[in-house]
């Protein structure tokens, strides 16, 4: 019988989940408050000697229910703390109730241990498949006066550095209660020396997920997205880090949060500098009704601790969004290169064009075509069609089938783009169903992009694009689709849910988009699925779930891409991140960098083109082909290997990371200096991942080197010359 993850003593009411890398103990306290004891690397045995220290603190209250002063809620760390009993940081939850009260207290009830995972019902988490993978511990809190009960959740996976978190909260009052916030997760971090700052992921469009780091002080720090999405602006992850954490060493606590609307993480120092951290949906503008006997279950966070800095916690989100959130026929498999159409051609396309490009396409080798936007109702630009999701008669000569078939027949599989959470005014299914975009009756709704959000939490309004979709999937064969959304949430609004219903419109919606996804992504399975917003806007753990990669962003050019790809990587697998080799100058930034930058920095994701094909010249083609082959053969190295990274763009005018397969027989090294520089540095990087005592060699010199040579000694950088100048240096065991 394999070992046991969770051990619990009956008698001291402690509850320990254990693997052979981490250990989080949590225990019932005295008057029944469930305490928070530890997260970190793995303890062997613990002998209840942490229990909070008892001390009278000044104009913090007695645990209600009992006497003694020194012990307080308003300094003891909580599993889940409770709003209005003495507890004054920010509280985990605020719940309603008829009488207009919010005051709760919630304490120990009961506790169950389940084999395996739970699924959460309409809601994208992690999974395991095989029931012994995982041990979940559930803990029930309930009210001190009302049946309001708190279900906690805590996953632990044998073989992962991470405990998956959620609530679930559930009414038993006998009347209704309405929920105004509730974290999936609190964690109460008795020392704040040990975890000094904190790394989130902020950006906007065409500038997202840069790396930011900054220090913790007393008050609260907020990470949040609004805009209905899990955003451009700031992504739904966050990292505590120890004050000498790196790359490589130190401790990191990785939060992220497995959902794609608004989320909110709430850091704060309290007064004797512990740390109270909060994840959850946003309680900006939420909040969700229960009746009696309904129940709510939240998102959840997956929590990841590494005691060798960021690039081992990096490591453990990549394999488990990698093998156990994403899902589907082509989670495993190697993704095709493609070429895009958008930047090519923008809405300006005929099938003679489209044909020409896939010619070249053929010729070059690439493997699949994308129509992008464009394809459908009468959309010659972005003022209208969103929701007319049939073809757009007369502007491909053979039709949609005429130019998947004319794809197909020169051997490259054919994908098509979406944007199925939107309508245009100037569509017809506004004029059939105007009651389908997101508003308040009588308010002129704000548009963005000339387009406006479906209601998708209305059943309804999700089976008329889910059909539309359908009948054009059922009559054209079609290999990949990308799935966009071009606009923020506003309006929220939904004609279907009673006045006092209004605040569970965004999370509504939401959780019909994970319906209608996971209808579509289950019925054709056979299709790969690219998730989209604008870039990345929406480039988030939830949506992997259905989608096993994204679009990184709609900054294509090489520069800026180091950053962008280098940030997404602290939480994202490579697989996850898509990457094109566009024209120059850059579309997004008016710079000029060579074919070679462009296709090595693209080559470190899922690789693809996104330029005409037809203007190219010989020597242009003749160098696409080669990257094409070299693609090929590395691959499963970048797609599915360890991803390491060695030097930060955000530090200097260097930057390099690596690739390792798992046998550490292959290895992919990407360098680059962005500017050039007189008396240039002796710019040199250190490898790392590799097997010491193996030799390698440089597949381009035939030069061989030990594994150990090349992580301690390390390697000087080319002696580039001019800007922007990037090499792969690809290793292979001798
Ligand atoms: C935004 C996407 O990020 C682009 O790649 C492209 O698909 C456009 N939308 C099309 O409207």
């Amino acid at each position: 019988m394999s070992k046991s993850l969770i051990t619990v003593e009956k008698e001291t009411g402690v509850f320990h989940l254990h693997n052979n890398e981490i250990s989080y103990i949590l225990q019932v306290e005295d008057e029944n408050v469930l305490s928070h004891i530890y997260f970190g690397k793995r303890i062997s045995r613990y002998s209840n000697h942490k229990q909070y220290l008892r001390r009278d603190r000044g104009f913090s209250g007695n645990v209600p229910g009992q006497a003694l002063r020194e012990y307080s809620k308003d300094t003891l760390p909580q599993e889940f703390s409770s709003h209005g009993s003495m507890d004054y940081r920010i509280p985990a939850s605020i719940i309603k109730r008829e009488n207009g009260s919010n005051l709760h207290d919630f304490r120990y009830d009961s506790y169950q241990v389940v084999a395996g995972k739970p699924a959460l019902e309409g809601l994208p988490a992690a999974y395991i498949e095989a029931e012994d993978e995982a041990s979940t511990l559930i803990v029930t809190l309930k009210d001190r006066d009302q049946a309001i009960y708190l279900d906690l959740l805590y996953t632990i996976y044998r073989d992962r550095g991470v405990v998956a978190r959620s609530t679930k909260v559930r009414n038993e009052t006998g009347g209704k209660i309405s929920i105004e916030k509730i974290a999936s997760m609190q964690l109460d971090l008795t020392n704040s020396g040990r975890f000094t700052d904190v790394l989130s992921l902020p950006g906007a469009h065409v500038r997202e997920r840069h790396v930011a780091r900054e220090t913790l002080t007393n008050g609260t720090k907020v990470f949040e997205s609004r805009r209905g999405a899990s955003s451009h602006h700031m992504n739904s992850f966050v990292a505590l880090m120890g004050q000498d954490a790196n790359e490589f060493s130190g401790e990191v606590m990785g939060m992220q949060f497995v959902y794609s609307g608004n989320h909110r993480f709430e850091i704060e120092k309290d007064q004797i500098d512990q740390l109270r951290v909060l994840v959850g949906i946003n309680p900006y503008n939420f909040s969700w009704e229960l009746t009696q006997g309904e129940a709510f279950q939240t998102p959840e966070v997956l929590l990841v601790y590494s005691d060798q800095g960021l690039n081992k916690m990096s490591d453990t989100y990549h394999c488990l969004l990698r093998e156990r959130v994403a899902r589907g026929e082509h989670r495993d498999q190697e993704r095709p290169i493609l070429v895009n159409n958008w930047e090519a051609t923008y809405f300006d396309f005929t099938s003679k064009k489209i044909e020409q490009i896939v010619d070249e396409a053929a010729d070059l080798g690439i493997e699949m075509f994308v129509l992008d936007d464009g394809w459908f109702g009468a959309r010659t630009s972005d003022n209208s069609s969103l929701g007319d999701w049939f073809e757009f008669e007369g502007k491909l000569a053979n039709g949609l089938k005429g130019i998947a078939d004319y794809v197909h027949g020169k051997g490259l599989k054919f994908g098509l783009w979406f944007e199925p959470e939107m309508i245009s005014i100037d569509s017809k299914l506004y004029q059939e169903h105007p009651d389908y975009l997101m508003q308040e009756p009588g308010r002129t709704p704000s548009s963005s992009r000339d387009q406006h959000l479906l209601d998708m939490g209305r059943k309804e309004v999700r089976e008329n694009i889910q059909q539309q979709i359908e009948s054009i999937l059922d009559s054209v064969p079609i290999d990949y689709i990308k799935w966009d959304m071009n606009r923020s949430m506003s309006d929220a609004y939904s004609i279907a849910l009673a006045p006092e219903n209004q605040g569970e419109t965004a999370h509504r919606y939401m959780l019909g988009v994970y319906e209608l996804l996971e209808n579509l992504t289950t019925k054709y399975s056979n299709i790969l699925w690219e998730g989209c917003s604008g870039g990345g806007g929406r480039f988030d753990a939830g949506f992997l779930h259905y989608m096993p990669q994204s679009w990184a962003s709609d900054n294509t050019d090489a520069v800026e891409r180091l950053k962008i790809q280098y940030g997404t990587s602290i939480a994202y697998p490579i697989s996850n991140s898509t990457a094109h080799v566009s024209a120059v100058p850059n579309h997004q930034t008016g710079r000029v960098t060579s074919l070679k930058t462009r296709g090595d920095v693209a080559m470190c994701g899922v690789f693809g083109y996104e330029l005409d094909l037809t203007l190219l010249s010989e020597e242009e083609k003749v160098e696409i082909k080669e990257q094409i082959t070299f693609y090929q053969a590395v691959r499963p190295l970048v797609q599915f290997g360890t991803f390491i990274r060695l030097a930060s763009p955000f530090e200097g005018n260097t930057a390099a990371w690596m690739f390792v397969d798992e046998a550490k027989s292959e290895a992919m090294v990407f360098i680059t200096r962005v500017l050039g520089e007189a008396q240039p540095l002796f710019h040199e990087v250190r490898l790392a991942g590799l097997e010491p005592e193996t030799i390698y060699t440089d597949m381009e010199t035939g030069e061989t080197y030990a594994g150990d040579e090349l992580m301690n000694l390390g390697v000087y950088f080319p002696d580039f010359y001019g800007d922007f100048q990037t090499k792969l240096i690809h290793l292979k065991k001798q």
